[in-house]
C-alpha cells in the first residue's frame, strides 16, 4: 500500500510501534532537538518522535505538533518507500534498465526520465481544492513565528526549516526540481535559502539572476514520504523528483497549482510556503548552522526569499529534523540513496560490485568501492570515473577493495584496505570540487582527494612478491565444534 501523506505515514509508523508521543511540553528552541539527537543516537536510530506540545519562541504552545526521526532507522526508511529492503528498489531500477542504453555516463543519465516514463508514474495535477491549501495565509495573515520552526543548536543564526522539499523550475527548458535544502527563517515573511552551489535549485537560480528574473520557489513540508525522500536523492537535473517518487511508490504523485506562484505542489503536503526570490535584491547573512559534519558551517551570504503566502492542511503535523555529529537521521536517508543508486553506478561502471559511505564519513568524506577487478590499473579506472560522476565528483577519500571484500561493514573493509596497501604506492592525490561544507580545503569548494588501490596487487602491476591467502578455517573443523559448542558454556559467538 503506498502512503499518500505525512499523516498516513505516521499512522503506519504508530501502528508498527515505531513512534513514541512527547505528551510533556517541550520548546522549539533547543530542547527539542537536544531529545531528538538522543533517540537518533540510540541503538539503530530510535524512535520516530511526534512532540505534540511545542513551545514557540514567544512561549505560547504551538497549534501544530512537530514529527522528528521520521526517516530515522532502516525499517522505516524503507517503510516510507513501501519496499521490503532498500535493494529491492535498486533491482526494480536494474529490470528498466535491462535495455540497449547509449555509451557515456551523461548520455545513460539523460535515458532515466524515459525509463522512469516506462513506469507510467508521471505526476498530475489535480483540479479542485486540495488539501494543502486547506487554510491560506496571504497579506499580513503571513507570519512563519507561528510556525514551530525549531533552533537545532546554541550558537546557529536562527530557526531553520531541516525537512524540506524546495520546488523550482529550470528557466530554459522548464524541468522541475525538488531539492531538500535547509532554509533559515529570517523574519515574518522572510528566509535565506541555503541551496550549496553545485545543486540544482542554485543553478536555477543563477540562471534566473543572470535574465534578471524574479524567480518563483516553494517550499513544501510533510508529503508522501517518498516525495520528501525524493528531495535529497542527487537526481540529474533533467529528471523530475515527483516522477521518481511516484516510481518509488508506484503510484503517481498529486499536484496542486500553487496559489501565488507558477509552480506546483504536492496536493497531499501539510504545509507550503510559496515566495520569491528577486536578484536585485543583496544576498543576506545565511548561518552559522550546526551541520550534518558535526561542526558548525560558517556563516556566508545567501538569497533571501520574500514569502508572498503560507498554505495549509487544517490540521497540518510540521515535519522536520536535525543534523549534527553523526550518526543522526539523515545517515538513513542517504544510506536509501546509496542501495537505490548502486545500479545506476554499476551501469557505468561495471565492475562496482558494491559501494558503501560510513555515518562517520558523512557521505562525502569516505567511500568503499569493492569491485571485480579484471586487469591492472583498474582500481584507478574506478576512482576516475566515480570522481567525474554527479555529486559523487565530490569524494574526499576512495578505498578501493577487491570484490569478495564486505565493503558495507567498515571494520571489514579497513581491516583489508590497512592490509593491502603500500601507502607510498597505492594513494593518489587528485583535485576537483569538494564538498560546500567541507571546511578543510585550501578554497571555498575546491581541493584535493585521495584515492587508496587496496586491492590485491599483481604481477603485471609490478608487484614481484608472493600475495598471502586470508585466514579461514576449514568447514569440517568447524562443523564439529558447531555441534559441541552449544555444550560448552562459552557463550559469545556461536555458530
Ligand atoms: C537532512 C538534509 C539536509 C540537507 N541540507 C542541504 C542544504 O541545506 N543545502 C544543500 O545544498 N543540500 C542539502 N542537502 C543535500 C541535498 O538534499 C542533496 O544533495 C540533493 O541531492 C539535492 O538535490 P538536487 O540534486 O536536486 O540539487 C541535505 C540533505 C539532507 C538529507
Amino acid at each position: 500500500m503506498s502512503l499518500d501523506s505525512l499523516g498516513q505515514f505516521i499512522a503506519a509508523l504508530d501502528a508498527a510501534g515505531e513512534l513514541v508521543r512527547v505528551r510533556q511540553p517541550v520548546r522549539a528552541k533547543l530542547e527539542l532537538a537536544e531529545l531528538a539527537d538522543r533517540a537518533m543516537k540510540s541503538p539503530g536510530g530510535g524512535p520516530a518522535l511526534l512532540f505534540e506540545h511545542v513551545l514557540l519562541d514567544d512561549g505560547t504552545r504551538s497549534a501544530y505538533p512537530v514529527a522528528i526521526n521520521l526517516f530515522g532507522s532502516v525499517r522505516r526508511m524503507t517503510m516510507a518507500l513501501g519496499a521490503g529492503d532498500l535493494d529491492e528498489i535498486g533491482a526494480r531500477i536494474t529490470d528498466l534498465l535491462q535495455m540497449q542504453v547509449p555509451e557515456g555516463f551523461i548520455a545513460k543519465l539523460s535515458l532515466l526520465p524515459k525509463l522512469l516514463e516506462v513506469g507510467k508514474f508521471p505526476p498530475r495535477v489535480h483540479g479542485g481544492k486540495p488539501a494543502c491549501q486547506e487554510i491560506v495565509w496571504k497579506g499580513d495573515e503571513i507570519d512563519l513565528r507561528r510556525l514551530p520552526v525549531i533552533t537545532c543548536w546554541p550558537k546557529d543564526g536562527g530557526p531553520y526549516i531541516t525537512l524540506p522539499m524546495v520546488i523550482s523550475k529550470d528557466p530554459k527548458r522548464g524541468t522541475r526540481n525538488i531539492g531538500m535544502y535547509r532554509v533559515q527563517v529570517m523574519g515574518k515573511d522572510r528566509l535565506a535559502m541555503h541551496w550549496q552551489r553545485h545543486k540544482v535549485g542554485a543553478a536555477h537560480w543563477r540562471e534566473m539572476a543572470e535574465r534578471g528574473e524574479t524567480m518563483p520557489v516553494c517550499i513544501a513540508i510533510g508529503a508522501d514520504p517518498a516525495s520528501v525522500y525524493s528531495g535529497s536523492a542527487p537526481l540529474p537535473p533533467t529528471v523530475d523528483e515527483f516522477l521518481f517518487a511516484g516510481f518509488l511508490r508506484k503510484k503517481p504523485v498529486a499536484l496542486a497549482k500553487a496559489v501565488s506562484c507558477d509552480l506546483e505542489v504536492p496536493a497531499e503536503a501539510e504545509i507550503v510556503i510559496e515566495g520569491v526570490i528577486d536578484p536585485r535584491e543583496p544576498l543576506v547573512t545565511e548561518g552559522p548552522f550546526g551541520d550534518h559534519t558535526g561542526f558548525y558551517s560558517l556563516a556566508d551570504l545567501y538569497p533571501s526569499v520574500k514569502v508572498t503566502a503560507v498554505t495549509m492542511r487544517k490540521d497540518p503535523v510540521y515535519a522536520t529534523t536535525i543534523v549534527g555529529r553523526p550518526p543522526m537521521e539523515d545517515y538513513y536517508l542517504g544510506n536509501a540513496t546509496e542501495r537505490i543508486f548502486l545500479p545506476l553506478l554499476k551501469l557505468t561502471v561495471p565492475e562496482i560490485v558494491d559501494y558503501h559511505m560510513p555515518a562517520e564519513g558523512i557521505f562525502h568524506n569516505l567511500v568503499f568501492v569493492s569491485i571485480d577487478k579484471q586487469y591492472p590499473g583498474q582500481a584507478y579506472k574506478v576512482m576516475n570515473a566515480l570522481w567525474g560522476a554527479g555529486l559523487m565528483s565530490l569524494a574526499k577519500m576512495l578505498v578501493v577493495v577487491d570484490k569478495w571484500v564486505n565493503v558495507r561493514d567498515p571494520q571489514e573493509a579497513w581491516w583489508v584496505a590497512l592490509n593491502n596497501i603500500d601507502p607510498e604506492r597505492d594513494a593518489r592525490f587528485s583535485m576537483g570540487p569538494v564538498d560546500v561544507l567541507d571546511h578543510s580545503s585550501r578554497t571555498f569548494t575546491y581541493g584535493s582527494k585521495i584515492g587508496f588501490d587496496a586491492t590485491q596487487k599483481w604481477a603485471e602491476e609490478g608487484f614481484a612478491r608472493e600475495w598471502p591467502e586470508v585466514i579461514v578455517m576449514d568447514e569440517a573443523t568447524k562443523r564439529r565444534m558447531d555441534a559441541v559448542w552449544a555444550q560448552l558454556g562459552i557463550g559469545g559467538k556461536g555458530p
